[in-house]
């Protein structure tokens, strides 16, 4: 290990670079404290943070002008079957792997500790980290494979998140399939640019974003771990979706195959279900990117084809497929990716180097910086976009109640197994209204879908108005 810089060196390298209130405290200190400052700060960007920053402050939104809409790729595709048999093939061949992303702090939802833990599911009450290691299991089984699991956390749920997988004995998965890393951090700065303290002996971080997850892999070491394994491509998913098809060949066939497909990164998308939904859109502008809800013109975000379909309606529901060789690509740079900073100005705690008082901002007071994955997609030769069905594949869990909580998703979770059951011939308990009559749950273990139920033992009857585990 090299040693971090003396104090001396420190001292300039802060003069140098505008920073030096980062020891104002430093007389104040013990050892260990001293320690751990010297070596926070020789962890932090300074010499790039003024370029971050003015980055982030004039990053390039597209005009309204310059946005088309994109045509996906349909699940109806006429060549659907051949596509998914690509897609079979390479998982069966040991060339996917599964990638969570997990280090968000999930402050919307308002769970306690990390938010693959909730409870999701709307019978067994499955923590989401078991949805998603049932389904890869449920693959491996399925294509006789391994499937190697990547799970990137964050600083501040990395230990919780290992706790839970180790309760949970990995999900009955080998431990040297699952390999959790924490993504970076970079220095959450004040309005004019100075790394602020969150106490005398610690700078104040954030999580660098989603988008952070290329340059983690690489730093933890996944990259190698792929190449020495043969993994060739990645399935990237979030971690507040139960209803993701984790490993989908479909979508990794077109990804590999389509004719104006590299390989190198293809998303999923799904129609947006009103003008007001916040999702970000798939849009070319003139390459393909994702507007954010947020940045999305009013004419863009409400406009309508002459039948009345929402232009710019492929919502981004967060899956893609990325190839590891772009990723590897992506992350030859100096500042460990290319892509580029976005900024947020947020409210954060910070003690005043000038008298040493912890401080409560009533306003925003600070620049927080992070990455976004699908900013890659500007980068990528020839991305793809796969329309999906909304109920199969999006049931997010974002907000503690309304739009996209717990029980919107349980619903959609519902509708989802009934849909399946009712296309595999198994009665459904209803109302009148064809509405169903019971709260049904169908493990990642039992069917992927309609046609496992099929091949499957038929399931004990589902009593009227109640609950059925399948
Ligand atoms: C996100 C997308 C949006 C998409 C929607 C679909 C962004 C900016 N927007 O919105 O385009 O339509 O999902 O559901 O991403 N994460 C990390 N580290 C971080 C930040 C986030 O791992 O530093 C992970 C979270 O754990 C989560 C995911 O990224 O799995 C999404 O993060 P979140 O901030 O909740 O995005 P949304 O606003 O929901």
């Amino acid at each position: 290990m090299t040693q971090p810089p003396t104090l001396s060196e420190t001292r300039q390298r802060l003069e140098r670079t505008g920073q030096s209130h980062l020891l104002a405290f430093w007389g104040t200190l013990d050892e260990a404290r001293r320690a751990s400052l010297l070596e926070s700060i020789a962890g932090l960007p300074l010499e790039h943070l003024p370029a971050m920053l003015a980055q982030a402050a004039t990053l390039a939104k597209p005009a309204a002008a310059d946005i088309r809409p994109v045509r996906p790729y349909l699940r109806t595709h006429p060549e659907a079957a051949r596509y998914r048999a690509i897609g079979e093939d390479l998982v069966r061949r040991g060339k996917v792997a599964a990638f969570l992303v997990a280090g968000g702090q999930g402050t919307r939802l308002g769970w306690r500790g990390p938010k693959g833990t909730y409870p999701a599911t709307p019978v067994a009450g499955k923590p989401l980290f078991r949805v998603f290691a049932e389904q890869i299991t449920a693959a491996e089984r399925r294509w006789n494979v391994r499937i190697p699991w990547f799970v990137m956390t964050s600083e501040a749920n990395h230990h919780d998140t290992e706790r839970f997988f180790d309760d949970n004995r990995w999900f009955g998965r080998p431990r040297a399939d699952t390999m959790l890393f924490a993504q970076g951090m970079v220095p959450s700065v004040s309005l004019d640019g100075k790394v602020l303290l969150e106490h005398a002996w610690q700078p104040a971080l954030n999580p660098d974003g989603h988008g952070g997850a290329l340059k983690a892999l690489r730093a933890a070491g996944a990259l190698e771990h792929m190449q020495a394994s043969g993994i060739e491509h990645l399935c990237y998913f979030q971690v507040d979706n139960p209803n993701v098809h984790v490993i989908d060949p479909l979508f990794l066939g077109l990804h590999v195959a389509a004719p104006d497909s590299s390989a190198e990164m293809s998303s999923k998308s799904v129609l947006k279900r009103d003008v007001t939904e916040k999702v970000g859109v798939f849009v070319k502008a003139p390459r393909l990117t994702v507007l954010e809800y947020s940045d999305a013109p009013r004419e863009v975000a409400e406009a309508r084809d002459p039948d009345g379909q929402i232009t710019y309606g492929e919502g981004s529901i967060a899956i893609h497929a990325i190839g590891v060789d772009f990723i590897r690509r992506l992350t030859d740079h100096p500042l460990g990716s290319v892509l580029p900073w976005h900024r947020a100005i947020k409210k954060v705690p910070f003690v005043d180097p000038a008298t040493g008082a912890a401080v409560e901002p009533g306003e925003a007071n600070a620049v927080k910086l992070e990455c976004f994955v699908f900013d890659a997609l500007l980068e990528a030769q020839g991305p793809i976009v796969l329309r999906t069905d909304r109920v199969e594949e999006f049931a997010p869990i974002k907000n503690a109640s309304g739009e996209d909580s717990p029980a919107t998703s349980k619903a959609i979770q519902v509708e989802r197994a009934v849909r399946w059951l009712r296309e595999a011939g198994i009665a459904v308990p209803a109302h009148a209204n064809g509405q169903p009559d019971c709260t049904v749950e169908i493990s990642p273990l039992t069917a992927s879908g309609p046609d496992d139920l099929r091949r499957s033992p038929p399931p004990k009857p589902i009593p009227r108005g109640g609950e059925a585990l399948i």
